[in-house]
């Protein structure tokens, strides 16, 4: 079957955010399956309004997709699993901290910004991922070098933006029409392979309120079921994740 993620790459040196470039274009110039690529962003950005340091170096990307209803809830868990597949494919043994951080040895390697748009009737999301392949750390501010790291800087390893691109995209492709067909179960317990939140303690904080205790599941729509101190189970459709 052909790949639909990815059967056009539009690449641009500079951007402002490929998220952004991606909005503009999609429906006109971008259809389902484009991807947005840049050397670097100027205001490139993360979840919850964060900024995301994009100098050359890293890849930055941004794939338009074009769910069904029952997609978009799991869209953003999903996207996080291609980047881990591609870095184990160059021996990087990353995991996912739910939902989408790219982490090796507890420093984040990558992250995803899914944001939904509607268009003419149309609902679209722009799935972004950014991934700190052979980003220079001195270009990092100070307290995103606390969390933050690179694979180049960890493993010594100097990845083509080109060749991981292209190997990401492909396994993008398998799990965006995985998610299509309905096979949510499957994904979902592959995404808990993936995934190095489950069994650990926890403090997830969400838009309401804090959740302390014990990571035990992700359902197939992609929440995290945490059991907290008092024995209850908490279903968590999205936050931050504190091991504590
Ligand atoms: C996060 O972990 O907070 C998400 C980071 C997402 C960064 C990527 S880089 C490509 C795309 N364009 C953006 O402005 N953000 C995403």
């Amino acid at each position: 079957m052909e790949p639909l993620i990815g059967r056009t790459i539009l690449r641009f040196d500079a951007v402002e955010s490929t998220n952004d470039t991606a909005k503009e274009l999609l429906g006109t110039q971008a259809d389902e399956g484009t991807v947005i690529v840049a050397d670097r962003q100027v205001a490139g950005r993360g979840r919850y309004g964060r900024a995301w340091f994009s100098p050359p170096g890293g890849l930055y990307c941004s794939i338009v997709l074009k769910p069904d209803e029952k997609q978009v809830q799991l869209l953003t868990l999903i996207s996080g699993m291609p980047v881990v597949k591609a870095l184990r494919h160059w021996s990087v043994l990353a995991t996912l901290k739910w939902p989408n951080d790219v982490v090796f040895q507890n420093r984040k390697l990558g992250g995803i910004l899914c944001e939904g748009v509607y268009r003419h009737d149309t609902f679209w999301v722009v799935a972004g991922i950014g991934v700190n392949t052979n980003t220079p750390l001195d270009r990092l501010p100070e307290e995103v070098r606390r969390t933050a790291s690179s694979v180049r800087a960890e493993t010594g390893v100097e990845l083509s933006n080109e060749e991981f691109l292209e190997y990401m995209l492909r396994e993008y492709d398998k799990v965006y029409k995985a998610s299509k067909t309905g096979a949510r179960n499957v994904l979902a317990r592959e995404y808990m392979a993936l995934c190095s939140t489950i069994r650990q303690r926890v403090e997830v904080a969400t838009l309401a309120e804090k959740v302390r205790g014990t990571a035990v599941d992700v359902t197939p729509l992609g929440a995290l079921v945490v059991v907290d101190e008092r024995g209850n189970r908490v279903e968590i459709p999205d936050g931050t994740v504190h091991y504590v």
